[in-house]
């Protein structure tokens, strides 16, 4: 019960509530970025409707955006524990049968060989030059493999919906001038979560 409970309250809501309120840190962060997510909205989705599921193919500059918040927060710095189930050799290391093992995907996501600028929040990681949306296989915030997160279709999901349909309906602004934002990440028992903040939600009609 009390694994079950934890499962539901951190891995099933506390991950995609934390990685939303850093997206609009992020946006308010970066205005221009904002502005221009909105602009892709407004073109493929309008006003009239819901984003879908569907359209994220559509809006690769909002799918480059979500990727970008995810890899440059690192809200899960080390996977859950893992344990061999075989004597494996890696890298000339030999890991023992029942070894338990902890993966940092940190790591990962600051390796200069896969990211332009891994300590910045850049798009390029996530677009290509003509605008598409351009896949890494460095991208490991769900984990990798068979122990990936067992939930990263429906995060994936939730991730999009929200925050598209957030930007359609709401220009988010802080009450500081973006230079003095905080957009470092706090470490909490839980993982890296943004800092607590307040701001603006201003209707867009
Ligand atoms: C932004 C959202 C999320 C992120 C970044 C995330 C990230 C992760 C990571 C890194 C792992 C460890 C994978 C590994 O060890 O290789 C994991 C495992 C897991 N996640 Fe998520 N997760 C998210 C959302 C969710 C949601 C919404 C649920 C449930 C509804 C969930 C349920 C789980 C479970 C049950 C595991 C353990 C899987 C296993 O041990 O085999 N996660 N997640």
């Amino acid at each position: 019960m009390v694994s079950s409970a934890w499962n539901l309250f951190c891995a099933g809501t506390e991950t995609t509530s934390s990685t939303l309120r850093h997206s609009l840190l992020l946006m308010m962060k970066h205005p221009d970025v904002q502005e221009r997510v909105q602009r892709e909205i407004d073109e493929v989705v309008g006003q009239d409707r819901w984003p879908s599921i569907e359209d994220r193919q559509r809006l690769p500059y909002t799918d480059a955006v979500i990727h970008e918040v995810q890899r440059s927060m690192d809200l899960a710095p080390i996977a859950v524990p893992h344990k061999t189930m075989c004597d494996t050799e890696y890298n000339g290391y030999v890991i023992p049968k029942g070894n338990g093992l902890v993966p940092p995907l940190s790591s990962v996501r600051i390796d200069p060989k896969w990211w332009k600028n891994p300590d910045c929040f850049d798009l390029e990681n996530f677009l290509n030059e003509e605008g598409q949306f351009k896949k890494n296989d460095a991208f490991v915030a769900f984990g990798m493999g068979k122990r990936v997160c067992l939930a990263e279709a429906l995060a994936r999901t939730e991730l999009f919906l929200f925050f598209t349909s957030l930007l359609q309906h709401f220009t988010f602004k802080a009450m500081v001038p973006p230079e003095e934002l905080d957009t470092t990440p706090t470490n909490s028992s839980f993982g890296r979560i943004p800092r607590t903040y307040e701001c603006y939600a201003i209707p867009r009609i």
